[in-house]
């Protein structure tokens, strides 16, 4: 068990990639809190990782302080420490650069960027008294290259690694570790819609030299490394799990 007598908090952790390192946490023996907005999804997320440890839920969205400042609270309420922080929750919706609303890079700006910034400053807080942490930013291959029609959601995985990067200086010091994950095209619900097309996952395949999308557990198998001590030594990184997709140039 690499996480035995941790606690971890997820946010975003009641679907798709969040869901599985929630899930891998506890397989693990983590204590996890799980967030997620909507309540029946929590529940029903919360029956399936108690099947295998504990886990509890906190109601909740990233982007304002209040919520943020609860999923800590309740997390600390629980179990008193929090040593693993998964930045996880996230949106993208994509529109071309010319028809994009200030209102849509405001939502993904506030979710994606400002609620890493949020979480993980309540987080580091806690870290910094125990003397200990490792913090998990979700990244993506977008903060590394850009891809047409995301420009506002590349912008906010571009700034989380510029976060976690400025996070990690000022934290190493105090014990507390911050690495992103920057995965490539992982079977989830928000690449449903290109998955589903055959026309269009066909060529897209063909730019990964795996030729494979990724899962949730491959991701979840790197989020447990960079939780565990087996990544003792590292921070500021941001790890790419992308079956090769960035290497290509065409
Ligand atoms: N699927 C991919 O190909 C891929 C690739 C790179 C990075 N990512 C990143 O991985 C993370 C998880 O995405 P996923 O693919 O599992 O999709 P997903 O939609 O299943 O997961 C996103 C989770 O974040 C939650 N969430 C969204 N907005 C929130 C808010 N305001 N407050 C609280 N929770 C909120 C959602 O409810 C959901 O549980 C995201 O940060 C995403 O950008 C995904």
């Amino acid at each position: 068990m690499r996480l035995a007598g941790k606690v971890a908090l997820v946010t975003g952790g009641t679907t798709g990639i969040g869901e599985a390192i929630a899930d891998r946490f506890v397989r693990e023996g983590a204590r996890v809190a799980v967030t997620g907005r909507d309540r029946t999804r929590l529940h029903q997320a919360l029956q399936r990782l108690n099947e295998n440890g504990e886990a509890i839920g906190v109601v909740g969205d990233v982007q304002y302080a209040a919520d943020a400042r609860r999923m800590a609270e309740e997390t600390l309420g629980r179990w008193g420490r929090i040593d693993v922080l998964v930045s996880n929750a996230g949106i993208c919706s994509p529109a071309p650069f010319l028809e994009l609303t200030e209102e849509e890079w405001d939502r993904h700006m506030a979710i994606n960027l400002k609620g890493t910034f949020l979480i993980g400053q309540l987080a580091a807080r806690e870290m910094a008294k125990q003397g200990s942490g490792s913090i998990i930013n979700m990244s993506s291959v977008n903060g590394l290259a850009a891809e047409a029609d995301q420009a506002h959601y590349n912008a906010t995985k571009g700034g989380i690694n510029l976060l976690t990067m400025s996070m990690a200086l000022e934290l190493a010091p105090l014990g507390i570790r911050v690495n992103a994950l920057c995965p490539g095209f992982i079977e989830t619900r928000l690449t449903k819609s290109l998955i589903d097309n055959p026309a269009a996952i066909g060529p897209y395949l063909r730019t990964i030299p795996m030729g494979r999308v990724g899962t949730p557990e491959d991701i979840a198998s790197a989020a447990l490394f960079l939780a565990s001590d087996d990544s003792v030594y590292m921070t500021g990184h941001c790890l790419v799990v992308d079956g090769g997709q960035l290497i290509k140039l065409s």
